[in-house]
């Protein structure tokens, strides 16, 4: 399971390359809302600074319609960099938007995708990464589970990735990468409890407590 971070909080993001194996960074509109009133270019450069070019940057669109989400695309990548893995979500202009710039060579996140059709769609049209998502699927009664296990089944033999995303809870996140998620996207409340269980705290404070009742400080 390969981690990747969904935010676009500068401090979460620093701190998380010190302790964790990230893997890229994701954001999308709401994600970037969080950050208040950012320079929306200088803050995705910073990002990309901070995660270099060995860890993929995907950075949504904002318009609803195919010529919009080229328009989008092409001034995300001459602004930021040509690196950027655009986020389309797969509607009908997503997927046309999908196959004009997967001719033009531009990397690709399929995004929004709530079904098991959705996702092979944008596959074979070349969508490099895929993102399921997970809470979201849920909520609406739809097994994300199954959704990311008939995927992975489709993705056998290609070069598109599952990128899991919206997840709640450690479990979900699990689950997903069983399932068949090569990479999940993970926001920071759910980051953060990764390590949030006190008996952790405890064992560590126990065994150091237990050194010092009897060895000599000076050992080690
Ligand atoms: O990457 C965005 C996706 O994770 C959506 O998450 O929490 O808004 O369902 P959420």
């Amino acid at each position: 399971m390969k981690l990747v971070l969904d935010t676009a909080n500068i401090d979460k993001i620093k701190d998380y390359l010190t302790y964790l194996p990230v893997a890229g960074v994701t954001t999308n509109p709401s994600i970037l809302k969080k950050e208040g009133s950012i320079d929306f270019v200088e803050h995705m450069k910073e990002i990309r600074s901070l995660i270099g070019k060995e860890r993929s940057l995907h950075i949504q669109v904002i318009q609803e319609d195919y010529q919009g989400m080229l328009d989008d695309a092409h001034k995300i990548l001459n602004l930021i960099d040509k690196d950027v893995y655009i986020k389309i979500p797969v509607s009908k202009d997503g997927l046309a938007a999908i196959k004009t710039l997967k001719a033009e060579g531009v990397n690709i996140t399929a995004t929004a995708i709530y079904s098991t059709i959705q996702a092979i769609l944008a596959k074979e049209l070349g969508a490099d990464y895929l993102a399921p998502y997970v809470n979201r699927m849920e909520n609406l009664n739809t097994d994300p589970y199954e959704v990311i296990y008939q995927v992975a089944q489709d993705c056998l033999g290609s070069d598109t990735e599952i990128l899991a995303a919206s997840f709640k809870n450690v479990s979900q996140v699990l689950k997903a990468s069983q399932a068949g998620a090569n990479y999940v996207t993970v926001g920071t409340d759910v980051i953060d409890s990764f390590l949030a269980n006190a008996n952790i705290a405890k064992a560590t404070h126990d065994f150091a407590a237990d050194w010092q009742m009897n060895f000599a400080k000076d050992q080690i």
